[in-house]
């Protein structure tokens, strides 16, 4: 397996046996630092974490993983780099490549970061887009594979709005690895008709299904994992909060739909997660719409079938996995 020197923009570049690659790397990375066994793999080296969206655990996981491999980062935030506003992608990239041996990159369109990692001709790595967080699925299949067991045949059912960057890249993801997705919700949030074609011409090779079912009870029956995420994405308009209640409110994660599941069924979520009145946003909601928690409920989130942290906690042992395959030559 060669991954050395390449880019991490989506997960439709890559094959099962490379994700599988991925996973491996970040299984044996993950162990070295429970048991203390330093790998700095990438000493001397640095990085550029660019992020036009706000963040907590990308960047915390691109930042301590630099860190745990020897490697310099510079993060430029959303406001204080010239990206878009005074210089092009283009630019910028010819600019960054100079000077960095990866780039990291979160924002808005997938052209974006498809353009960086064209004109920088350096490894480019996707922090998340409007379109894709692949990232994130590495993050979840670990943790899948850890509390559940190998990938394929496993049931994955996403709720909520389904178009967006995890609905997309989780059916990607399952349709990859051989498992049975389910997108569950209002007809007007599945993802859309090209991106479900290139998965259903995947599944055929993989062995995968995939589902577009609006009734709940009937989607989550005999799931493994119910995974769901925001209503409204960053980057997006105030104005559809009252829209998308409306539509995805049926799609709440309940304690009903999680025990119409297998029993060891998990709850799965790439945080941040609206569960309870401890954020601003939920307690906006919440004097608008009388909403005391949104796409979960508070719980299932605490509830002995939430894995959500551990979920986390793998974002940082996967983005190491990336970093380090496409940096070190031989690993
Ligand atoms: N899941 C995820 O990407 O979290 P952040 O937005 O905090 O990076
Ligand atoms: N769909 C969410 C994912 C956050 C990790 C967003 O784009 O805001």
């Amino acid at each position: 397996m060669n991954l050395y020197g390449k880019s991490f923009l989506k997960l439709l570049d890559f094959s099962a046996e490379e994700i599988n690659f991925y996973l491996d790397l970040a299984k044996k990375l993950k162990e070295q630092k429970k048991q203390g066994i330093p790998h700095r793999l990438c000493q001397g080296k640095n990085i550029a974490l660019v992020f036009e969206k706000t963040s907590t655990r990308t960047r915390c996981s691109f930042e301590v993983a630099c860190a745990d491999l020897g490697m310099h980062p510079v993060y430029l935030d959303p406001k204080s780099s010239q990206i878009g506003k005074k210089e092009s992608i283009a630019d910028t990239a010819r600019v960054l490549g100079r000077m960095f041996d990866g780039i990291e990159y979160r924002g808005y369109g997938q052209e974006i970061v498809e353009d960086l990692a064209k004109y920088s001709k350096v490894p480019v790595w996707n922090g998340l887009t409007n379109e894709f967080h692949p990232t994130q699925i590495l993050a979840d299949f670990l943790t899948i594979k850890e509390h559940i067991g190998e990938l394929k045949g496993k049931k994955l059912v996403y709720m909520g709005d389904a178009r967006y960057n995890m609905g997309n890249s989780l059916m990607v993801g399952c349709a990859k690895m051989g498992m049975h997705f389910v997108a569950c919700s209002n007809q007007k949030y599945f993802p859309n008709q090209d991106l479900i074609n290139a998965c259903k011409e995947i599944a055929k090779e993989s062995g995968a299904t995939l589902e577009f079912i609006t009734d709940p009870m009937v989607a989550t029956k005999n799931a493994d994992v119910i995974y769901t995420d925001v209503w409204v994405s960053m980057g997006e308009p105030e104005e559809v909060w009252k829209e998308r209640i409306t539509d995805l409110l049926p799609y709440r994660v309940t304690m009903e739909l999680i025990n119409n599941a297998n029993k060891n069924c998990k709850f799965m979520h790439c945080l941040p997660a609206f569960h309870d009145l401890k954020t601003d946003t939920g307690l906006e909601i919440y004097k608008k719409f009388g909403l005391d928690c949104m796409e979960v409920t508070d719980e299932v989130f605490e509830s002995e079938h939430s894995i959500v942290f551990d979920e986390a906690e793998n974002r940082m042992h996967t983005i190491k996995a990336v970093m380090v395959a496409s940096l070190v030559e031989k690993i």
